[in-house]
């Protein structure tokens, strides 16, 4: 007999808005479901938080999601992830938590020879989740970039203060690297701006994709996978309005 479906809602979380493209990736596989998207603006960056201060925060906005009946919880942000997950999945054993991580892995799969920039916040590369990932898959030719303060410029939104961000941070690897993985998810909203700086012919890595089919692999599993209209509910912790926007706008910017 089939499982009833009483929860409906995929929980999504991350320090800002960055977690819309691991939304976007998620909404390309599984349509019909529908979204509770939690931005913590107020408490953001995360970045550069204590491990102790980032789990406080995760706990708290699990049990906003719980309380909301959520089936699975996405954490969308890579920080939270490195530090928090395997605390999150030992405390909250009843509803699958899927973590985004650097895409260091798909670098060592498909492009292992190539001279490497990995780009993600202070509190990621620190954590012993980034490290063990990084040892086990180094190519050994690779650069690691702590990228201070980089997705509270994002989440600022302001053009020319990214583009100078960019060149004054990344400018130095100019000519000189191949492959970028992203490690924080607000970065790809800027990985245009980012291949201008570096040069053409950049090959970008995003484990949002591979989130979003692990995912869907959980869910057929645990006979959750929904059959809902889509729905996308945002909820921003400082309520600002124009982070609502940024969201909407960053979402109906793919074809979903
Ligand atoms: N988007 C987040 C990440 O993937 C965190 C950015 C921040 O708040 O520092 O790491």
């Amino acid at each position: 007999m089939q499982k009833e479906i009483r929860k409906k809602d995929i929980g999504i979380f991350d320090s800002g808005i960055g977690g819309v493209t691991v939304l976007r990736e998620i909404i390309k596989i599984l349509p019909n479901e529908s979204y509770i998207y939690f931005s913590d603006s107020k408490n953001n960056p995360y970045g550069d938080k204590t491990k102790g201060e980032i789990i406080k925060r995760c706990e708290e906005i699990f049990e906003i999601l719980l309380k909301r009946d959520c089936k699975a919880i996405v954490i969308a942000c890579n920080t939270a992830s490195s530090i928090a997950a395997n605390y999150l999945r030992k405390k909250y054993k009843d509803i699958p938590i899927i973590a985004i991580e650097p895409a260091y892995k798909m670098v060592y799969d498909y492009a292992y020879d190539k001279n490497t920039l990995v780009m993600a916040t202070k509190g990621t590369i620190e954590s012993e989740r980034f490290n063990l990932l990084f040892h086990k898959y180094d190519n050994h030719k690779t650069k690691i970039l702590e990228c201070v303060g980089l997705a509270d410029v994002i989440e600022e939104g302001n053009k020319d203060k990214i583009k100078k961000y960019l060149e004054e941070n990344i400018g130095k690897y100019r000519g000189k690297i191949e492959n970028v993985v992203l490690g924080c998810t607000h970065y790809p909203l800027v990985q245009e701006e980012i291949g201008q700086v570096l040069g053409k012919n950049i090959r970008f890595f995003n484990g949002a994709n591979r989130l979003a089919v692990h995912l869907k692999d959980i869910l057929t599993k645990e006979n959750l996978i929904g059959d809902n209209e889509r729905k996308i509910e945002f909820i921003d912790s400082s309520n600002k309005k124009e982070k609502e926007e940024r969201f909407y706008k960053f979402l109906e910017e793919e074809d979903l």
